[in-house]
């Protein structure tokens, strides 16, 4: 079976792009400002702009020239306008350090302003036919399902994987070519086959090897970004209890859990002797503090620190806002989640159940 490069390889010749602009050159600078502008771009955006900057600015010294404001009125529409700065900048640091010649090593290239390491690599490919690897976002999202890698490839670990992987998956250092059809395949299989949204695996060259299409992870691949994590909230249940009932009051709609019984609650700032005290005119005494218990709504998570209290006497149950239930009828009642939760520890909790009443 032929491996990952050869496939690619083979695939590119017939269903390839062979006729973008920039192609058929071995100028560096043409090779570079089409690279800089395919950055985050389209190539069906990128062609007319590629045509008209060509044109005006034609080579590294008239692009050192400028001025920048006619660089930045050709880049018009393009977007990312700091791409237009970086290429004049580095136009003119061409002319001061390597006396007007684009540099041919990988790492003298990814030096330029705006230039990363996958960038870098691809005008060493195209403009010198080094052997060197790419690893933009169309090549991440082959990768990684080709391979089917979890994890966020924004993520260190997983990009230091995915380059150790471009890397292994180079064509091998004979056959001339190779590199540069390599590269163009890889780039144009994450854009006409592997795509974002709708990839084509019944076409793909690698059908046979990906392991996102053998278990069913195509649509699952490449991982999205983790989202940012839920602001946690605390607080604190007071768990009134008196002759094996518990008190539960009424949530005022709307509000979380609105129209549902739960235990009074209180900030962890607060006392609940205090509490109890101020608000219904009662002395308590604390048995027990439970475990926390965790709750996620949308967009928060709810830390609740159960206090287990027993109270002298029962609180008046003012008019249907409050009540007092044993633990099989407040199971049997509108509750929250976690409310029921922490009904059945309490349940099981031999203190309550024996000593208490
Ligand atoms: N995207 C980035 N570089 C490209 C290239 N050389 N051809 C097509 N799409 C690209
Ligand atoms: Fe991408 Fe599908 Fe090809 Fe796998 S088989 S590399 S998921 S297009």
């Amino acid at each position: 079976m032929p491996n990952f490069s050869a496939k690619l390889i083979r695939w590119h010749k017939h269903h390839g792009r062979h006729h973008l602009p920039w192609q058929g050159t071995r100028d560096p600078y043409a090779i570079w400002l089409s690279e800089i502008m395919l950055q985050q771009t389209q190539v069906t955006t990128v062609t007319p702009y590629y045509q008209r900057f060509m044109q005006r600015f034609p080579n590294i010294k008239s692009l050192a020239l400028g001025p920048l404001d006619d660089i930045l009125t050709l880049w018009s529409g393009l977007g990312y306008y700091a791409r237009a700065r970086y290429l004049h900048q580095s136009a003119q640091l061409i002319i001061k350090n390597y006396d007007g010649k684009f540099p041919r090593q990988l790492d003298l290239i990814q030096q330029f302003p705006g230039i990363g390491r996958s960038t870098a690599a691809a005008i060493a490919v195209f403009a010198f036919g080094e052997r060197c690897a790419i690893l933009d976002g169309n090549v991440k999202r082959v990768f990684t399902r080709h391979f089917g890698i979890e994890g966020y490839p924004g993520n260190q670990k997983i990009q230091n994987q995915l380059w150790e992987k471009a890397i292994a998956l180079l064509p091998d250092k004979n056959a001339k070519n190779n590199i540069e059809t390599y590269t163009q395949a890889l780039m144009d299989l994450g854009a006409l086959v592997c795509k974002r949204s709708k990839p084509n695996c019944m076409i793909c060259p690698l059908q046979q090897s990906c392991t996102a299409l053998r278990e069913n992870r195509v649509n699952k691949l490449p991982t999205i970004k983790p989202r940012r994590p839920l602001p946690e909230k605390e607080t604190v249940f007071l768990i009134l209890t008196n002759q094996k009932k518990i008190f539960l009051e009424k949530r005022p709609t709307p509000g979380i859990w609105g129209g549902l019984w739960c235990p009074p609650e209180m900030t962890t700032n607060e006392n609940a002797t205090t509490y109890c005290s101020q608000h219904y005119n009662l002395t308590i005494k604390p048995m027990s503090d439970m475990p926390p218990l965790n709750h996620s709504f949308t967009h928060f998570k709810l830390r609740i620190h159960p206090k287990l209290l027993k109270v002298s006497a029962q609180i008046d149950s003012k008019k249907n806002k409050a009540i007092w239930l044993t633990l099989d009828e407040a199971l049997a009642t509108a509750i929250p989640t976690p409310v029921r939760k922490l009904l059945k520890q309490i349940e099981s909790n031999p203190t309550f159940t024996s000593k208490n009443g």
